[in-house]
């Protein structure tokens, strides 16, 4: 097996809890259109872009926007999620994140960030965790979103370390597609029913250490 060189983190769902803002911020306008839009929907867009979030709406009420339209209600979903993430502070860290990160820190195991959002560095300044990681991919650096590979291959040429040493954490189906496509393993955070796909699955990095991580990686071989 390849030791364990780096660790590749998704932001929205990983390092914060900013899906039910995603989530809010879409139902607003979905409700604007007329589109029904669940939380069950929701699950389809984690860590998927903006664009192709809106597309899903569109698509789901059978909806067509003019480019005009479609550029207004992108620029609106933003406006609204930005006003959720200016109340953040780092007590929204989710629970075992900061401890998690501060022990690879101290290791030989590399950090970089996979997000798909172009806010990520904007969050993670708010919650206090942006200088942990020594590379930092968003969605303003890459062309193909996921499940398209392009984040998580930045991530890792930017580390100058190759994909089958490196390993992600995504709680999102696109994700984990992206970093199979990418050539890496992934470990799934959250509900093992909805995220089937991927290598592994931990509900939290409540209690997680390096040691549970580099157990999992082993078991992965
Ligand atoms: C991902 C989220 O991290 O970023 C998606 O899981 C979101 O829900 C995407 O659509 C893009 O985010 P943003 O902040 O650029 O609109
Ligand atoms: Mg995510």
């Amino acid at each position: 097996m390849n030791p364990l060189q780096a660790c590749i983190f998704d932001l929205d769902g990983v390092i914060v809890d900013t899906a039910h803002f995603h989530y809010l911020s879409w139902k607003a306008i979905a409700d604007e259109l007329h589109i029904p839009f669940t939380i069950a929907d929701n699950e389809h867009l984690k860590g998927v872009s903006r664009a192709d979030s809106l597309n899903f709406l569109l698509k789901l009420g059978d909806v067509t926007l003019s480019p005009e339209a479609f550029e207004d209600c992108m620029k609106r979903k933003n406006e609204q999620f930005l006003t959720f993430i200016a109340g953040m502070t780092p007590a929204d860290a989710l629970n075992g994140i900061p401890e998690f990160l501060e022990e690879l820190k101290q290791s030989a195991v590399r950090i970089a960030l996979g997000s798909a959002s172009k806010n990520a560095v904007l969050i993670l300044d708010r919650i206090g965790l942006t200088h942990y990681f020594e590379v930092l991919i968003d969605g303003n650096q890459i062309k193909n979103a996921k499940p398209a590979p392009d984040v998580f291959l930045k991530g890792a040429e930017g580390l100058e370390i190759l994909p089958a040493y490196c390993l992600v954490f995504e709680d999102g189906i696109a994700g984990i597609e992206a970093a199979h496509n990418a050539g890496m393993k992934a470990v799934g955070i959250g509900d093992k029913n909805i995220l089937n796909m991927a290598d592994a699955v931990m509900p939290t990095f409540e209690q997680c250490t390096l040691a549970t991580i580099q157990n999992i990686w082993q078991s992965m071989s």
